[in-house]
């Protein structure tokens, strides 16, 4: 087999960087290690920035989107219980969509079937080759045996587990991480969301978050200890805690009712740089992580394979290579500002046990500066629903 890109990892990140070189002219085959059902079931984001939006009505994937999807011009915050809404529309001029990554993803997919984009699921021990050398190919194992794809260029879209990244030499890459004490315990539930904007929640008890799927489907999040067992987590324990964290006024009118999905995220900040290696290109969680809080990855994911898009299509079009040589210098720009963002978000909102007092006086102040000051408040919208192209 031959294409001119290949792209290991059928997320977010590859299905859209198919789609976009599609529509540049440019063929492409994803190898994607799961199947077809796993990763379009698979519950992770939910906020998408303007520019993520906007991107995706350009190119034809704006129509169930612009139907379902929940435009939101602001967010709340509550501190110990006390509810402060950040007009992110008013502060702004842009607004956030919740729209789920499954729904994302299932888009996605529909494209490029329908445009008889190639997507190989359920491919074994995928390994990646001669990214030094011109002549590069991805590897894997079906059941009708060994495969291999040949390429112009190899995009190492395959998530924080992938085998991307781990195949260049140690010597070539520089990697920064931290990694926090807690995780975040999701539930998704059948009832109507608490609020019609999401809530974050910084409680003495520990992190919270009211968000939503539609109007009749509620996303909630509460922060826990990293080796949380689910089976201590009772659904009506989850919504006990949701009504502490929240605060008396979501307590009260808060819709409970049964789980439908119950499940445990760690939290991790983590850089790679840089994002190019020979020919081969790392794009979304293959190379940088940030905490959820921001909600962040995503809109990462979809701004890499943005640039890098652009890139192969000047280097196919007009054979040069400015786009491809600068684009580990453009995506990481970004990335370390959706870090930083994310970072210090999520260092106000969360509970740090063993912390002295003195440590949690400071997350009220800061929380109290950012809720009311005008100049605070801009600068965190700004970065809540996205900072413009560089
Ligand atoms: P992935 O979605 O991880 O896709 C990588 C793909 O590669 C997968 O399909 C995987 O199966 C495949 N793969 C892996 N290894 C191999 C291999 N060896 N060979 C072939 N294929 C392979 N982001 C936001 O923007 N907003 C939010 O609100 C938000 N909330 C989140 C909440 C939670 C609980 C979590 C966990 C994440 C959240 N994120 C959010 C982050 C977001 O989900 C990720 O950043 C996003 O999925 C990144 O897309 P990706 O395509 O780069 O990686
Ligand atoms: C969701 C996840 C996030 O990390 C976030 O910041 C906001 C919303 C969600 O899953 O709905």
């Amino acid at each position: 087999m031959r294409t001119q890109v290949g792209i290991v990892g059928g997320g977010p990140a590859g299905l859209l960087l198919s789609h976009l070189l599609h529509r540049q002219g440019i063929d492409s085959v994803i190898v994607e290690r799961r199947s077809r059902a796993y990763v379009e079931g698979r519950i992770r984001a939910g906020v998408l920035e303007q520019g993520t939006v906007d991107l995706l009505a350009e190119t034809g994937l704006g129509a169930r989107m612009a139907r379902e999807g929940l435009v939101h011009g602001g967010i709340e915050i509550a501190i110990d219980g006390a509810r402060h809404r950040i007009d992110l529309a008013a502060l702004t001029g842009k607004s956030v969509t919740v729209y789920g990554q499954t729904e994302v993803t299932k888009d996605l997919i529909e494209a490029r079937l329908a445009a008889g984009g190639t997507i190989v699921y359920e491919a074994d021990e995928v390994s990646v080759h001669g990214f030094d050398s011109d002549t590069p190919s991805i590897r894997w194992r079906t059941a009708d045996g060994p495969q291999e794809l040949h390429c112009d260029f190899i995009a190492g879209c395959d998530g924080f587990h992938g085998v991307c990244r781990p195949s260049v030499p140690a010597g070539r890459i520089r990697t920064y991480e931290r990694v926090y004490p807690f995780g975040w315990l999701g539930i998704l539930s059948q009832t109507e969301p608490v609020s019609d904007e999401l809530i974050y929640a910084s409680h003495d008890r520990g992190f919270a978050l009211a968000s939503m799927r539609s109007h009749a489907l509620s996303r909630y999040y509460i922060q826990c200890d990293l080796d949380v067992k689910l089976d201590d987590w009772p659904d009506e324990r989850i919504w006990d805690e949701l009504k502490t964290r929240l605060g008396p006024e979501a307590a009260a009118t808060i819709e409970t009712g049964p789980s439908i999905e119950k499940s445990v995220a760690p939290l991790r900040s983590f850089v790679a740089e840089p994002m190019r290696f020979g020919r081969m290109f790392l794009a979304g969680d293959a190379a940088h992580i940030v905490p959820p809080t921001g909600a962040k990855g995503l809109n990462l994911a979809v701004a890499d394979v943005r640039v890098l898009a652009e890139a192969f299509a000047e280097h196919f079009r007009d054979g040069s290579s400015a786009g491809i040589d600068s684009y580990s210098e453009r995506a990481l720009k970004r990335v370390w500002k959706a870090q930083r963002f994310s970072w210090w978000f999520s260092a106000q909102l969360h509970r740090y046990d063993g912390a002295e007092p003195f440590a949690r006086r400071l997350q009220l102040a800061e929380l109290d500066y950012l809720t009311g000051s005008e100049a605070a408040s801009h600068a965190f919208a700004e970065n809540y629903v996205g900072l413009p192209f560089g």
